[in-house]
């Protein structure tokens, strides 16, 4: 699988995810063992922990001795599963909207036990997600309850959207800002708040945050496009399946590029093929990717008047080698 780098926010941030690791998989078990067993499936398949591990690096960015593992309490483990859990109850719920037959490198949820009971997993996923936040204090429950809105309205944006050729870069950029940046501003927030920083730096954080999820996102979507079913674990050119357009097909309709006629409609696989193939050879790959790379120039940049500790150069890091996953 593709696997972005990890998120080095300190010399060995292993036994910190190892912390969250134990936290999660307690978070996904009730008395009734058909929901642990569904709800727990994705967990132990993989998945890169990249929103705890902000929240973390958010939550130690201004902690001079944060390189100590006697840093991490309670409350970031918490904050970390709380995010972590909001990402996964939406998988659950994305694979149903995208039909997806896999995600993290197994059978996708919906696929082995059907959309109804993906849906109430999902459910109950993002139900324990709000009872942690809501043992971080009313701020966080706030912000993780408005987050999961946030994370809807950004899927209903796309939905509305879905085969239409008309769909433009604001409405993708709208939606994309919704559906994915919003969990990584608040997993840093969430990370300000428990760390104790001061309004001014949780803000920064918190817009560091939403800036790389934005690149974070363009880069997924380009990578739906160029890379295979096995690099990324989950089904690869299946937003063209689905009627997804993103910003390198958005680009090449608004050039008035004949791919616009094969789309529009469910597509046949060959047309499929070809309209892939058409977007995969285009110009507007290549600009698709500076588009993510402004989104990291601007996440660095609010990191700009942070001190060096080993938080924010784990988060710069992070950044900047987030398209790195693009040069395979
Ligand atoms: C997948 O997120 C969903 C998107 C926002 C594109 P990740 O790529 O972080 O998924 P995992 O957790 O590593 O599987
Ligand atoms: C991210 O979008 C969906 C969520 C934020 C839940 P995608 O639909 O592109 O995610 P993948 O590619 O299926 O992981
Ligand atoms: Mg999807
Ligand atoms: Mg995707």
């Amino acid at each position: 699988m593709v696997s972005l780098t990890p998120l080095q926010y300190r010399a060995d941030p292993a036994a910190d995810l190892a912390r969250v690791e134990k936290a999660l998989r307690e978070a996904a078990k009730t008395d009734d063992d058909f929901l642990t067993e569904v709800a727990s499936h994705l967990i132990p398949a993989g998945g890169k922990r990249l929103r705890p591990a902000f929240l973390i690096a958010s939550a130690l960015s201004l902690d001079v001795e944060g390189d100590k593992a006697e840093s991490l309490t309670e409350e970031m483990v918490r904050g970390g599963v709380a995010v972590e859990l909001v990402h996964l109850g939406s998988l659950y719920h994305d694979d149903v909207m995208d039909e997806a037959e896999t995600r993290r490198g197994i059978e996708a949820v919906n696929h082995r036990w059907g959309n109804l009971t993906a849906i109430l997993a999902g459910d109950f996923l993002l139900a324990k997600a709000s009872e942690l936040a809501a043992s971080l204090g009313t701020e966080v429950a706030e912000l993780l309850a408005a987050t999961i809105g946030r994370l809807c309205e950004g899927q209903v944006r796309e939905l509305q959207l879905i085969y239409d050729v008309t769909r433009n870069e604001e409405q993708y950029l709208q939606a994309i800002s919704g559906k994915t940046a919003a969990l990584y501003a608040t997993s840093c927030r969430i990370g300000g708040i428990v760390g104790g920083a001061e309004r001014a730096v949780i803000d920064q954080l918190t817009e560091f945050g939403h800036a790389y999820g934005m690149a974070f996102q363009v880069v997924d979507d380009i990578l739906d496009l160029v890379a295979t079913d096995e690099e990324l674990g989950k089904p690869s050119g299946n937003d063209l399946r689905e009627g997804v357009y993103t910003l390198p097909v958005i680009r090449m309709i608004a050039s008035g590029d004949p791919v616009r006629e094969l789309l529009g409609n469910p597509l046949d696989e060959e047309t499929r093929v070809r309209a892939r193939a058409a977007v995969v050879g285009g110009p507007e790959i290549a600009t698709s990717v500076a588009t993510a790379q402004s989104f990291v120039d601007k996440a660095l940049s609010t990191l700009q008047d942070l001190p060096a500790t080993t938080g924010v150069q784990g988060m710069r890091d992070a950044a900047t080698n987030l398209l790195s996953a693009l040069n395979r």
